[in-house]
Parts: C-alpha cells; sequence; structure tokens
C-alpha cells in the first residue's frame, strides 16, 4: 500500500506571508483586469517569479467556442516558456476573482493545470512552490506545485 501526502502551509492573514510571497500574490492581484473571461465572468491570474526574479504574469483567456479558452495557469508557464526560456519557476501565486468581486476561498488549479504544473518541475528538474488565494481572506501554499497531481502520467511513461 502506498499513499501520498500533501504538504500545505496555510495562513487566515496574508499579513503574516513573506514579503516576497506577499509581492507575488498582489502581483496576481493586479493581473485580474487582463483577464479575458467575458463567457464565465471567472477572472483569474497567475504570477511566476522566475530564478532569475523576474515576475511574469499570465490571466485566463476565454472563446466564444468554450474549448479553445485557456486557463491562467497555462498562460503563465507558456510565457515564462517563451519569454524566459530555460529559466526555472520557483514560485507561481494564483487569485481570482469572480465577476470581478472579492473572493475569499483560495482556488486550487484545474486538472489540466495540475498535468501542465507537473510538467513544468519535470522540465526544471525541481519543484516550484505553488501559492493559491482569493483577493482576501486566507492563503495556501504548497512547496511542490506537482504533489497536487499524485500518481501524474508524465514523459518517462512515454515510449
Ligand atoms: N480557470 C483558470 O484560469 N484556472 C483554474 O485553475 C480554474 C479555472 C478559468 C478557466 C475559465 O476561463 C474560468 O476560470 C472558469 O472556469
Amino acid at each position: 500500500m502506498s499513499t501520498w501526502n500533501i504538504e500545505l502551509d496555510t495562513w487566515e492573514d496574508r499579513a503574516d506571508l513573506l514579503p516576497e510571497d506577499a509581492e507575488l500574490v498582489q502581483s496576481a492581484a493586479r493581473g485580474l483586469p487582463l483577464a479575458h473571461a467575458p463567457y464565465s465572468r471567472f477572472h483569474v491570474a497567475a504570477s511566476v517569479r522566475l530564478a532569475d526574479g523576474r515576475i511574469l504574469v499570465g490571466t485566463n483567456q476565454e472563446n466564444a467556442s468554450y474549448p479553445v479558452g485557456i486557463c491562467a495557469e497555462r498562460v503563465a508557464l507558456s510565457t515564462a516558456s517563451s519569454v524566459a526560456p530555460g529559466a526555472a519557476v520557483v514560485v507561481m501565486a494564483v487569485v481570482y476573482a469572480p465577476s470581478g468581486q472579492t473572493s475569499h476561498k483560495p482556488l486550487p488549479p484545474c486538472g489540466m493545470c495540475r498535468q501542465a504544473l507537473h510538467e513544468q518541475r519535470c522540465r526544471q528538474g525541481q519543484p516550484f512552490a505553488l501559492i493559491m488565494a482569493g483577493t482576501a481572506g486566507p492563503v495556501w501554499k504548497t512547496p511542490d506545485a506537482s504533489q497536487l497531481l499524485p500518481f501524474a502520467f508524465s514523459g518517462d511513461d512515454l515510449p
């Protein structure tokens, strides 16, 4: 029998976050207006801090053909990979605002994004942290985003 554990730090008050984590959460929150979410009105922004210190932001980009839409996390990872090829992601922070309203519950990433986060972890050969937050209220952080997809499929499984 095998068991998988997920390490999760939680903060009730974001004033207690490390300053660099608070900065990344704020950066994501500032990116929320860049979301293109006319169909769900669920605005999501993901900020990544790269090993060289750069911070890049991605937001969800929806499409009238609904499945074409892409989540903020995958936009952020694709942006990082394109703008700073080879630079490791150190931390990602995800913030959301439904219909532009205040949100109070941290947002766990969807399954497809968990697969993309896992791919990034394999690609860079080292784990990176994931911070989940609303625009207010508690904050969650896992030191290894790929822990959110236990028993994951990866390139190693391909022949
Ligand atoms: N969304 C994200 O951007 N990230 C997630 O992890 C969950 C969902 C987006 C996709 C869609 O544009 C909207 O939120 C509603 O599902």
